[in-house]
């Protein structure tokens, strides 16, 4: 009795002592995430709205106060510009690799993911594409690579079999700008005019660099096509539409995915009108998820989302909740989780096939009516 009494005052002390010292080693783990894509030149404004959506997924991991493995932690972004140029793509990864980030959410482009990811996979760094589409992507038996976003297989094909079905066209024709992605989408939308049994009537080729179409297009209707599939992203296939306009070209226009956003409506003004585009997934507002997060978007960011941003934030909380599963940062150890992953995110339902590409997208057809992109019809996907 005396004994515990004499040391009580101590007890207590040493008590205290032991209550603050965990709080005190308990600093946060800085968890640094990766961040590829254009954040300059033509496709800068489809880089940011990505990095916004991945910015928002990090603070509400923080907000939430995400911990790993018991431990709170705290994410770094860093972010890189890979300014959709294959070779600049490449050397930023290497960046990234070197820099010892925990995983990659990028790139936007497939013709900078196809060779970046060639760069990844060997580091054994997983990569989270939120955006990039050609199949070629997830077709390389790559263990470290995981699309949260449907391929072009999916979404451009989907595009072909509508062309023949339903809008029944009989004079298809397509031009593309011959990078990665356009190509690619062009040649699944080919694939499945065929396979539906229609024809095409012309193909063209530009560049991603090109503002003047009035050749390929002067081309194109000396065959009288009733429908053109556009493989581009905005800056062109606005350009397309207007030259199309300016020359008495009539044909119905169809865009493939990164069209349908405000920009092209801006670049193309009234000759939208009627354009038909189809885009990855579900539209944003169809799900009380999905109009929560554009409402969030807007007042975080005091613009709307662009187009990617949600496939953003998916790729992102896919890396922490593999992280979490796993109680780990370290690649070895989460990437299982990544393969086993299932969540409903703002997107849709996020899992992967054994190629890490994504389980049951979707693909939407938008068209413009009255200065805005309308929905069409949602076509649940492979
Ligand atoms: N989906 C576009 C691409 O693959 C952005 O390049």
């Amino acid at each position: 009795m005396r004994f515990a009494k004499t040391f009580t005052p101590i007890a207590v002390a040493v008590g205290a002592l032991l209550a603050v010292a965990p709080l005190a080693s308990r600093a946060e783990t800085v968890v640094k995430i990766g961040f590829a894509a254009p954040l300059t030149g033509p496709n800068a404004s489809y880089g940011k709205d990505l990095q916004n959506g991945v910015k928002m997924a990090l603070d509400d991991a923080k907000a939430q106060g995400v911990k790993i493995n018991g431990e709170p932690v705290s994410f770094k972004l860093i972010s890189e510009d890979d300014q959709a140029d294959p070779r600049v793509g490449v050397q930023v990864a290497q960046k990234l690799v070197d820099e010892g980030v925990s995983v990659v959410v990028g790139h936007f482009n497939s013709g900078t993911t196809i060779p970046a990811s060639d760069l990844y996979e060997k580091a054994g760094l997983p990569v989270i594409d939120p955006a990039a589409t050609n199949p070629v992507i997830s077709s390389r038996g790559y263990k470290n690579v995981f699309m949260v976003i449907s391929s072009d297989a999916q979404n451009a094909g989907t595009a072909g079999t509508y062309a023949v079905t339903t809008t029944k066209a009989k004079r298809i024709a397509v031009i593309d700008d011959r990078t990665a992605f356009g190509q690619g989408e062009a040649d699944e939308f080919v694939k499945a005019v065929k396979a539906s049994g229609g024809d095409i009537i012309d193909r063209e080729y530009t560049t991603n660099q090109a503002t003047d179409f009035k050749t390929q297009l002067t081309n194109l209707k000396s065959k009288n096509p009733d429908l053109i599939f556009v493989g581009a992203l905005n800056p062109q296939a606005a350009g397309i539409i207007k030259q199309m306009n300016q020359l008495g070209l009539k044909a119905q226009f169809v865009g493939g995915g990164g069209v349908k956003d405000i920009d092209f409506i801006k670049l193309a003004g009234s000759v939208a009108e009627g354009a038909m585009a189809w885009e990855y997934g579900r539209p944003l507002d169809s799900t009380p998820v999905g109009a929560k997060f554009a409402e969030r978007f807007k007042q975080k960011f005091g613009e709307d989302v662009l187009s990617y941003a949600p496939f953003g934030y998916d790729a992102a909380w896919t890396a922490i909740k593999a992280m979490q599963a796993a109680n780990s940062t370290k690649p070895d150890d989460y990437r299982p989780k990544l393969q086993s992953i299932s969540f409903d995110g703002i997107t849709g339902h996020i899992e992967f096939n054994a190629n890490g590409s994504l389980k049951h997208g979707s693909s939407t057809a938008y068209q413009v009516k009255n200065g805005q992109w309308v929905t069409v019809k949602t076509v649940s996907g492979l």
